[in-house]
C-alpha cells in the first residue's frame, strides 16, 4: 500500500507539469482525483490493510489527495487565466528577467583606471577648456608660427585664433599659469583632430596628459613613473623601452613602448609582428614653456606625457573599429 502511495505521488506531480490546456486537466482529474479515480481506488483498499497500519496509511493517502488537490487548483488557475487573458499569463515558474541597469562606457573605465592608478603616485586631476585659443594649444607649448601642426589639415579652426583643442597639452600651460610648483596633475578630456574617418582614426578622441614641476625632477623620476603605472595597469610583467622622438614642448622627449600583452611579445596581428605597442608619448618640459608662464627655468624643472585612452581601450577589449566607440550602440555597450 505505501509504495503505491508513493508511486501516485510521484506519477501525480510528473503528470501535472506536461499538462497544457483545460481538456488534459480534466483528463488528470478524473484520472486521479474523480470518486471513481485511481486515489479514491486506495481510499476502497484501505479496508484490506491490516489493522494496525490502517491509520498510518489512511494518513498518507489523505496527504496526497490534499497535494494532488492543490497541483490541479494552481494548474487551473494558471490555464483559466491564459484563456481569459492570453497576453497576461503569468507563469511563476519562469525565471525572473533582470532589467540593464546600464553600464559605464569603455572608455570611462579605462580613463577611470589610469586616473586612479595616478591617484595613488599623488597626482590631482585637472580639466581645461575644449575650445582653445592659439595660444595655449600652440604657441606657449613652444610651437613654431610654421609648425606643421598648425596646418588646418589637423586642427579644427574656429576663427583665426579659436579652434578645438588638438591635445591635452594646452592644460598644463593653464595649470602652470595659475598655480606655481610643486605641480603634480593628470589631465583627462576630449580632444579633435580634422582627420579622415576610418576604423582608425576619428574626428575625437581622448586623452590624458601629466605633469609633474618642481626642484630637481629628472628624467629617471619620469621614467620611474611612468614604467609603475604601466606594470599596474598592464601587468607586472611587461618589459618596456623609451624610444627618442620629438614634441617641441618636451625636451628631450620619448616614446614608451612595451611587449604587446596579447602575444606577450612573440608578434601578433595586434602589435603588426613588431611584439612592441607604443603607449605614450612624454619628455622633460621644454624650458622655453617655463618662460610662457613665468617660471624660473634655472631653479624647476619637469615632466609630461600623454596617452590617448581610445588605442588603449581598443587594445585591451579587442576593438577593431574606432567608431563604435561612438555609436552608442546597446548591442555594444552592454558587453562591458
Ligand atoms: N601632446 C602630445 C600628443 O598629442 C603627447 C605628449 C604629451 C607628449 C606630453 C609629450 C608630453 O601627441
Amino acid at each position: 500500500m505505501l509504495e503505491e502511495i508513493q508511486e501516485l505521488d510521484r506519477s501525480a506531480s510528473d503528470g501535472i507539469k506536461l499538462i497544457q490546456n483545460l481538456q488534459d486537466l480534466d483528463a488528470y482529474r478524473i484520472k486521479y482525483l474523480a470518486r471513481k479515480g485511481l486515489i479514491a481506488e486506495l481510499f476502497d483498499n484501505l479496508k484490506s490493510v491490516d489493522a494496525p497500519l490502517r491509520p498510518q496509511a489512511g494518513k498518507l493517502l489523505n496527504e496526497l489527495r490534499k497535494n494532488v488537490q492543490s497541483l490541479y487548483d494552481a494548474k487551473r488557475n494558471i490555464l483559466e487565466l491564459s484563456v481569459a487573458n492570453p497576453e497576461k499569463t503569468t507563469d511563476l515558474t519562469l525565471p525572473g528577467r533582470s532589467g540593464w541597469v546600464g553600464s559605464q562606457h569603455p572608455l570611462t573605465q579605462t580613463a577611470d583606471e589610469i586616473k586612479r592608478i595616478f591617484f595613488r603616485m599623488g597626482f590631482e586631476v585637472a580639466t581645461g577648456p575644449e575650445i582653445e585659443d592659439d595660444y595655449h594649444n600652440f604657441e606657449a607649448l613652444n610651437f613654431p608660427p610654421d609648425h606643421p601642426a598648425r596646418d588646418m589639415q589637423d586642427t579644427f579652426f574656429i576663427s583665426d585664433k579659436v579652434l578645438l583643442r588638438t591635445h591635452t597639452s594646452p592644460v598644463q600651460i593653464r595649470v602652470m599659469e595659475k598655480r606655481q610648483p610643486p605641480i603634480r596633475v593628470i589631465m583627462p578630456g576630449r580632444v579633435y583632430r580634422n582627420e579622415a574617418i576610418s576604423a582608425r582614426s576619428y574626428c575625437l578622441f581622448h586623452q590624458v596628459e601629466g605633469l609633474y614641476v618642481d626642484t630637481g625632477v629628472n628624467f629617471s623620476e619620469l621614467k620611474g613613473t611612468l614604467v609603475a603605472f604601466a606594470k599596474q595597469f598592464y601587468g607586472s610583467d611587461l618589459k618596456y623601452r623609451f624610444r627618442p622622438s620629438f614634441f617641441p614642448f618636451t625636451e628631450p622627449s620619448a616614446e614608451m613602448d612595451i611587449t604587446c600583452f596579447i602575444c606577450k611579445g612573440k608578434g601578433c596581428k595586434i602589435c603588426k609582428n613588431a611584439g612592441w605597442l607604443e603607449i605614450l608619448g612624454c619628455g622633460m618640459v621644454n624650458p622655453n614653456v617655463y618662460s610662457y608662464v613665468g617660471y624660473d627655468a634655472d631653479k624647476y624643472s619637469g615632466y609630461a606625457f600623454g596617452m590617448g585612452i581610445e588605442r588603449i581601450a581598443m587594445l585591451r577589449y579587442g576593438i577593431d573599429d574606432i567608431r563604435i566607440l561612438y555609436e552608442n550602440d546597446v548591442r555594444f555597450l552592454r558587453q562591458f
